[in-house]
């Protein structure tokens, strides 16, 4: 039986008899085997099949004799469609380094590890939306220019149609933004939560999934400037429900990587086993890629308080030698990634959902707690990135609200809009955010959040 197969040529080996090609049309991990013949396809052709190339094959597709596949096709024609001159072609069949390919991302979803990881970001996104559909949840699209600062955090950055080197000026020498193409002072979005809360206070159950952008100079490994968020937002879940769907949610996707991407995770899990074996022995990992993600799956996630959990790392001492980094300096202290990653990898040793946080170290809209010092709020947090999740009960009674935004200066006027959900059949109701991106690290073991997103955005990266 004659196949037609187009696709990229990964390798070329073999002697003047005969040569094997392995092809990838990027669908899967796994290449098909060309065999070609120098009697059947001529040399100038054969020349031009260097790593990069794009391949036109006609041949039989018969059982391999060879091992590593069950079946290959023996060329009758190949039409090279694109060359790739291998003096100039900067991706050679060899291990290149991740910053490398930073260098040149517009080539990197060719490798066989980024295109492992674009087709599990496709399973992914697939998977909330399976999740949320199969619950009657609706999917809400939030603006991505808003006028408010969903977090408070001041971390914006600012759209504006104004002269940046000559804008209108106020009579007190500030910008005039009233005069912008918007009318008022304008940014990217860091969050739809709410504008997806006025949606759950209409249809119940909602959830966004969209680019969200924060203007933060960090610079780690699990910060981007712009990522990808999914917030569901429901009318009448209190917290508990909160993180009971938070968990399934969790559960299902990490489920849906083992279930549907077992090729892709297979080749991420030898790439991690490889990396491993260049660590000192005290630092590699006990766990496999597969054995974390059926920890997440098997294990009920540990759910503690703030206060607890300040309690539990006051008394702890993580390395025998050296104390915490950041000291806990006491209750109401916001904590690091490395405190958070204790409490998951050493104390617990599962995920934890960590609850009642200090009202000043969180946001305004979250629902106060009867002690009048902490909030509804939860954080979950997993191995090897600490928080994945934040979210929170909201605050639903009006006067209790709208004293918070005074004590945060949040002015009122700009948040009539908000109000009006308070002001008019207000609900109990929750919700979260989960980053993609975090999730992506998680699911294929990558160490840098630069490298489970196309085309990552952090500071002084903005090539394309
Ligand atoms: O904790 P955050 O800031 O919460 C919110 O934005 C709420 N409005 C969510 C809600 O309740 N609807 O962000 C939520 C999650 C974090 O837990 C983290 O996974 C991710 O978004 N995240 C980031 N991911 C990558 N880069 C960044 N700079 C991130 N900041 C937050
Ligand atoms: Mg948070």
């Amino acid at each position: 039986m004659d196949v037609h197969v187009k696709g990229w040529v990964r390798t070329k080996r073999g002697n003047k008899h005969v040569n094997f090609i392995a092809l990838n049309d990027g669908s899967t991990i796994n290449n098909i085997q060309v065999v070609a013949d120098p009697n059947t396809i001529p040399e100038n052709v054969l020349k031009l099949v260097t790593t990069g190339a794009s391949l036109a094959v006609t041949g039989q597709l018969v059982e391999s004799q060879g091992s590593g596949q069950a079946v290959e096709i023996h060329a009758k024609t190949i039409e090279v469609l694109g060359a790739a001159d291998p003096e100039k072609y900067p991706l050679q069949p060899k291990k290149h380094s991740f910053e490398f390919l930073r260098e040149i991302a517009h080539l990197r979803p060719r490798t066989n590890t980024f295109s492992a990881i674009l087709r599990m970001r496709h399973a992914m996104s697939f998977a909330v939306h399976q999740f949320f559909n199969n619950k009657g949840f609706n999917y809400m699209h939030t603006p991505i220019i808003t006028g408010s600062d969903a977090e408070g955090a001041g971390e914006m950055f600012r759209v504006t149609t104004l002269d940046a080197k000559n804008p209108p000026l106020k009579e007190d020498g500030s910008v005039d933004f009233s005069e912008d193409f918007f009318g008022k002072e304008t940014n990217l979005t860091v969050s739809g939560q709410l504008e997806g809360e006025l949606g759950a206070l209409a249809l119940g159950e909602i959830y966004t999934f969209g680019p969200t952008f924060r203007a933060e100079n960090s610079n780690t490994t699990r910060h981007l400037a712009e990522f990808w968020m999914i917030e569901p937002e429901m009318a009448f879940y209190d917290l508990e429900d909160n993180m009971n769907l938070a968990e399934e949610f969790l559960k299902y996707l990490v489920q849906y990587a083992l279930d549907h991407c077992a090729d892709d995770l297979a080749f991420l899990e030898k790439r991690l086993l490889d990396e491993e074996k260049n660590k000192p022995a005290n630092e590699r990992s006990a766990m496999s890629l597969t054995d974390k993600l059926r920890f997440v799956v098997e294990n009920k996630f540990e759910r503690v308080s703030y206060t607890e959990a300040i309690d539990i790392l006051r008394n702890s001492n993580p390395n025998k030698k050296k104390k915490f980094q950041y000291p806990i300096e006491g209750w109401g202290t916001d904590l690091q990634s490395e405190h958070e990653r204790y409490l998951v990898e050493k104390h617990f040793q599962k995920p934890v959902i960590l609850s009642d946080y200090p009202k000043e170290i969180k946001a305004f809209y979250m629902r106060m707690n009867d002690d009048n010092k902490t909030v509804a709020a939860m954080d979950i947090l997993f191995p090897g990135i600490g928080e994945i999740v934040g979210g929170s009960q909201r605050e639903e009674r009006l006067d209790i609200l709208s004293a918070r935004m005074t004590e945060m200066g949040i002015p009122h006027e700009e948040m009539d809009w908000y109000l009006d959900t308070r002001r008019f059949g207000t609900v109990p109701h929750s919700g979260f955010g989960l980053g993609f991106e975090r999730l992506m690290i998680f699911v294929t073991g990558m160490g840098n959040i630069r490298d489970v997103i196309p085309f990552p955005r952090t500071p002084g990266n903005a090539e394309f």
